[in-house]
């Protein structure tokens, strides 16, 4: 049992300085009673790969990330043969070929590693989206029967079913098939007072009123269609900048002086700039 109730998925969460509205509580805790992978999407930094963390950190679970990439394999994600051993031992022992597909020689991979983990286990695979179609289809076995298949050892069944967290950016849609076997959690930005209260959480000796102002201002700035909306790690960014600063108000100097740390494409500032009334830049 991962989670009693979604109430105790926030509190624990919370805990450990993740804080969550109710469509996430509510589906962490599904993600744990059912034993269904959960599926994150949304937008770059609003706490996808954190939230993953945060519940192995929250359960005191282990964390074993997959982090997807184009041209990632089986012999990466999965297993793979010690092939320069398995050589070695036949160079040395001409009868040795019955003994080299054991365990002996076998390298584990991450998902390999989370199914026969006997501890309570978080099973991150990070955007999945930069892999190939092809990885979807090794997963697929793995995420609904959780068991692999090794055609020299037979099938290995897991332990105990880990919690299993997938998150993408949506740079490409993710098959049906794959869908279907995960609970789906759409993570956008949070509203202005939970980015306040994240902002604080995550930012000691940050004084509420720039909390506060921070949290407004990004709002303001994601409604204006950028080409690239600052993120609540942007926003936690700008605090720490602030501190660093010594400022204990966010006028428009500051706000014109310190851009660069949220919006990194010029046009965005200039048109930023532009919406919000702030001084020309020097
Ligand atoms: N709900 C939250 N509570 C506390 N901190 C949060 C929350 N959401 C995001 N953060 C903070 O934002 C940072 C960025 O989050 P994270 O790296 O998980 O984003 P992501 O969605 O995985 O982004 P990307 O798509 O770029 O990988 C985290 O390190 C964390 O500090
Ligand atoms: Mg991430």
């Amino acid at each position: 049992m991962w989670f009693a109730s979604p109430d105790e998925v926030r509190e624990r969460l919370a805990a450990v300085d993740y804080l969550a509205d109710d469509g996430i509580t509510t589906s962490v805790f599904l993600a744990g009673a059912l034993g269904k992978p959960l599926l994150t999407e949304g937008p770059a930094g609003v706490g996808k790969t954190q939230l993953a963390k945060a519940v192995a950190a929250a359960t005191g679970a282990r964390l074993i990330r997959l982090q997807c990439y184009e041209g990632l394999d089986e012999a990466r994600a999965l297993y793979e043969w010690n092939y320069k051993k398995q050589l070695l031992r036949i160079q040395a022992d001409d009868d040795a070929w019955d003994d080299i597909f054991s365990e002996e020689f076998l390298l584990e991979r991450p998902l390999l590693k989370a199914i026969r983990s006997d501890e309570p286990t978080v099973l991150l695979i990070d955007e999945t989206d930069k892999a190939d179609v092809e990885v979807e289809g090794l997963l697929l076995e793995i995420l609904s029967d959780y068991q692999i298949t090794i055609p020299e050892l037979g099938t290995i069944v897991a332990a105990r079913t880990p919690y299993v967290v997938l998150t993408s950016n949506a740079t490409r849609e993710l098959s049906e098939a794959l869908k279907r076997r995960c609970l789906y959690l759409h993570l956008d930005y949070p509203t202005p007072e939970r980015e306040r209260d994240i902002v604080l959480a995550q930012v000691p000796g940050l004084p509420a009123s720039i909390a506060e102002q921070l949290a407004r201002t990004v709002a303001a700035l994601r409604v204006l269609e950028l080409k690239k909306s600052p993120s609540i790690a942007e926003t936690i960014d700008w605090a720490r900048t602030l501190l660093a600063l010594g400022r204990t108000e966010l006028d428009e100097t500051v706000i014109g002086q310190t851009l660069g740390v949220v919006l990194k494409h010029n046009s965005d500032q200039a048109r930023a700039a532009k919406e919000l009334g702030l001084p020309a830049r020097s």
